[in-house]
């Protein structure tokens, strides 16, 4: 029988999960499944139990069941740990493992993108402090960033999540304020990132001024529709070198599909234009 793989989450009609592992099952000429199933929280046990008796080699975990998927795994990897949350399982032997490859579709995009990008990393900013921004923190503090300061607008989240980070006593120093705190910061600043929703159908910052952002800044954002959110057009605008986010996306993919189908897929060019193709269809 073919492999099967799945993402799993509520709503998931949106994924674009099932379109970036069948296009890596074709290209690599591999037989096997990968599709999307709309689970809800009362249903998700049920599933496990499904998983485990063989049905599938593993899948994405997608929200809401992030978190509470790590009940169910016999093991995390050190990234998932880290990030208290699980985007990926795989079985190694019989053994469920939760693993989180947010983080590496960061850096790995990057590291496409932007050449030298973590030559000097004095200073990050994120901005925001939700699951996505966790990932982050620790990918920078995996490039040894030399400080990173998370702005969100409610900064008592901010506060506990550079809290949580400071426990783990990572290379880092992390400092945590609100967004209008941007100007403080901005000034010596190696890369700013977006995390937050701010981006989304063409939303923007009110709060900041990006001219006061280091004019070798790179800027980079998670929220990829649109491709160019306002904030990376204006850091273009500002001779800032951008990276969107697809390919934080399509990278974050590539670890999964090799320990469910046994070939670490590329992320090509082809393959960013066919999601692109995709979300204008949508
Ligand atoms: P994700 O998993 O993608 O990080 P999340 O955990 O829901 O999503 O986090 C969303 C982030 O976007 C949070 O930092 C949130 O800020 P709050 O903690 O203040 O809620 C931020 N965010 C969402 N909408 C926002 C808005 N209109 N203005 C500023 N920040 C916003």
């Amino acid at each position: 029988m073919d492999s099967m793989a799945f993402v799993i989450g509520q709503p998931i009609t949106h994924s674009k999960s099932p379109l970036i592992h069948n296009f890596w099952l074709k290209t690599n000429g591999l037989k096997g499944k990968y599709g999307a199933l709309n689970i809800s929280k009362e249903n998700l046990e049920q599933f496990i139990i499904q998983i485990k008796s063989g049905k599938y080699v593993g899948g994405n975990i997608t929200l809401p069941h992030k978190v509470d998927v790590i009940q169910y795994c016999d093991q995390l990897t050190i990234s998932a740990k880290r990030i208290s949350a699980v985007n990926t399982i795989y079985f190694r032997s019989d053994i469920l493992v939760g693993d989180n490859t947010d983080g590496y579709g960061f850096l790995a995009n990057l590291d496409q993108q932007a050449l030298a990008w973590d030559a000097k990393l004095d200073r990050a900013i994120i901005l925001g402090a939700g699951g996505a921004a966790r990932a982050i923190v620790d990918a920078l503090q995996q490039r040894h960033a030399k400080e990173i300061i998370i702005l969100n607008r409610t900064l008592s989240t901010a506060q506990s999540l550079a809290t949580a980070f400071k426990e783990q006593s990572g290379v880092s120093k992390i400092i945590a304020g609100k967004l209008i705190d941007f100007h403080k910061y901005a000034p010596k600043t190696d890369i700013l990132v977006n995390t937050t929703s701010i981006g989304l159908n063409n939303t923007s910052f009110d709060q900041f001024d990006l001219d006061i952002l280091s004019k070798n800044a790179l800027v980079t954002d998670i929220v990829y529709t649109p491709l160019l959110t306002p904030l990376l057009a204006s850091a273009q605008a500002r001779g800032h070198k951008t990276v969107d986010g697809l390919g934080m996306l399509l990278h974050q993919a590539a670890p999964g599909f090799e320990k469910w189908f046994g070939v670490f897929p590329e992320v090509t060019k082809e393959l960013r234009n066919l999601v692109i193709s995709d979300m204008e269809k949508n």
